[in-house]
């Protein structure tokens, strides 16, 4: 690992000048979340808020670990100038080399070094914000890690998602339907009545709150695929309550159990495509068992929103590579796919050999097989790199035909009820539709119907190009 937890990583973020410590004291009510939120959209640091009104000394809450391409260059191992390209390909090489997680035992895990069980159990005794005006409550799971485990198969599953307060030992999750989390739920857990186990891990390693975020398939595990990444076993420790394992680096670990039988309100909450998440909903209760938590911990958090923040920027990294896997693997063309963290992962960018309507309505019918639904997807040729959105939107408002470029499919019980744009019935029904955009020239054109790209590399002869190259200094060029 090249961070073995959030302290490590930290330190190693204020040698790059890229940690700011607030000491100044502030509200964990609204004033945390509007300085993380201001700071992302300003591109500013990470953040550790040092002195939180009511809570004592020690009690820290961070924002934005993975917040932008630099820092997470630098949990995968990376010089921080590496480019996004560069930055997926490790990845996508590196989740290649599984390594088993190790087990510690619970006297050596840093995240037993406090433990309260039974009438002890107090999630108010940690400083969980209120982020957004509007929110439904104090998150206190928003970078997490949500541990559960299929009993059947033994398999665990690591994954994101929100969890709100609702008092000293109960809180309420928002697992969406077609996540793994809520398939091992409803499969295993609801049929027996029966309460679940979950572990939500607060302040891991950077990797794993990376995995957490990742499309892994079924039956995967998380925790090698994020030893893998980060070149060294993940150790891990047995919960209190359960048989679930852990991180042991972690900053705060709630053992918990997900209620078969018992609903409370949730949300709503500034979502991550950038809006509040309409009103409050129906979330599964959830009964905390146990807290374990080290001394001094550090709650971490993300002031979820629009773009830039960690969740755009994770998302798009393991979604786009999750995705081009599943493409390759139907024999497309494909030679790239970026998932640009201004589109929410409601926008995602297909580069191919070669396009035309066959492979567009391919690569679509690709996406609407996925778990995740997406939206929109512009499909580019070889002539366009996939990473620079100047080549893509060029290509998009030039290339792609408005009438036959276009290709779209409605499906029923499967939209991502966030996706903004659906109204309120397509929400409740989970109505959407998918869009292919092909911003590729029609395979059966002959060249010289194809007009010559006015850029550097297109309409400029190879020995011009070596040329300029091999004089660009000489010019006066830096
Ligand atoms: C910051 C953040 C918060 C998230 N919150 C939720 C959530 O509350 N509910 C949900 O269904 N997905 C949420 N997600 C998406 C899931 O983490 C993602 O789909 C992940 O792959 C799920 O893993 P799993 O299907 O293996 O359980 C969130 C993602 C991020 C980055």
């Amino acid at each position: 690992m090249p961070y073995k937890d959030h302290r490590e990583f930290f330190k190693a973020l204020e040698k790059e000048g890229d940690l700011l410590r607030i000491s100044k004291q502030v509200d964990w009510d609204i004033e945390v979340g509007a300085i993380g939120r201001r700071n992302y959209e300003q591109y500013g640091p990470c953040l550790l808020f040092e002195n939180i009104k009511d809570y004592p000394k020690g009690y820290t809450i961070s924002n934005g670990t993975s917040g932008t391409w630099p820092r997470v260059a630098m949990a995968l191992g990376l010089p921080r100038n590496a480019s996004v390209r560069e930055i997926y390909r490790t990845y996508d090489v590196k989740l290649g080399s599984k390594i088993p997680p190790t087990i510690l035992e619970k006297r050596s895990a840093p995240c037993k070094q406090n433990i309260m069980m039974g009438d002890d159990i107090n999630l108010n005794k940690f400083p969980a914000p209120m982020i957004h005006e509007g929110d439904g409550g104090r998150y206190i799971g928003t970078w997490d890690i949500i541990i559960c485990k299929d009993p059947v198969t033994n398999w665990t599953n690591w994954g994101m998602y929100r969890f709100m307060i609702h008092n000293k030992n109960w809180l309420t999750g928002w697992p969406q339907t077609t996540s793994q989390f809520a398939k091992i739920f409803k499969e295993r857990y609801l049929p027996q009545n029966k309460p679940m186990p979950v572990a939500i891990v607060l302040g891991a390693d950077p990797v794993s709150h990376l995995m957490a975020t990742a499309p892994i398939p079924l039956q995967e595990n998380e925790a090698e695929f994020s030893g893998g990444l980060g070149g060294a076993s993940v150790e891990l420790v047995k919960c209190e309550t359960s048989d679930l394992m852990v991180p042991a680096n972690a900053e705060i670990v709630i053992e918990a159990e997900m209620q078969p039988d018992k609903v409370a309100p949730d949300g709503p909450f500034g979502e991550y495509p950038g809006f509040r998440s309409g009103t409050m909903c129906e979330g599964i209760a959830v009964k905390v068992t146990a807290i374990t938590h080290r001394n001094d911990p550090i709650l971490t958090m993300i002031a979820l929103g629009t773009p830039p923040d960690d969740s755009n920027i994770a998302a798009s990294l393991t979604a786009a590579v999750s995705m081009k896997k599943g493409l390759l693997r139907r024999g497309l063309p494909v030679t790239d796919v970026y998932v640009p963290p201004e589109g929410v992962t409601h926008l995602i960018v297909v580069g191919v050999e070669e396009g035309g309507p066959e492979i567009a309505k391919k690569v679509l019918e690709y996406f609407c097989a996925r778990r995740v639904m997406t939206n929109k997807h512009i499909m580019v040729g070889p002539d366009v790199d996939v990473f620079n959105m100047n080549e893509v939107l060029h290509a998009f408002a030039t290339v792609c035909h408005p009438g036959r470029g276009i290709h779209y499919e409605w499906y029923e019980g499967r939209a991502n009820s966030l996706t903004p744009m659906y109204n309120l019935k397509e929400r409740a029904a989970l109505k959407g539709c998918s869009v292919i955009f092909d911003a590729t020239w029609p395979p059966d054109w002959n060249k010289e119907l194809v007009p010559i790209k006015s850029c550097f590399k297109g309409i400029y002869g190879q020995q011009i190009q070596q040329k300029v190259l091999d004089n660009w200094k000489n010019y006066g060029f830096k």
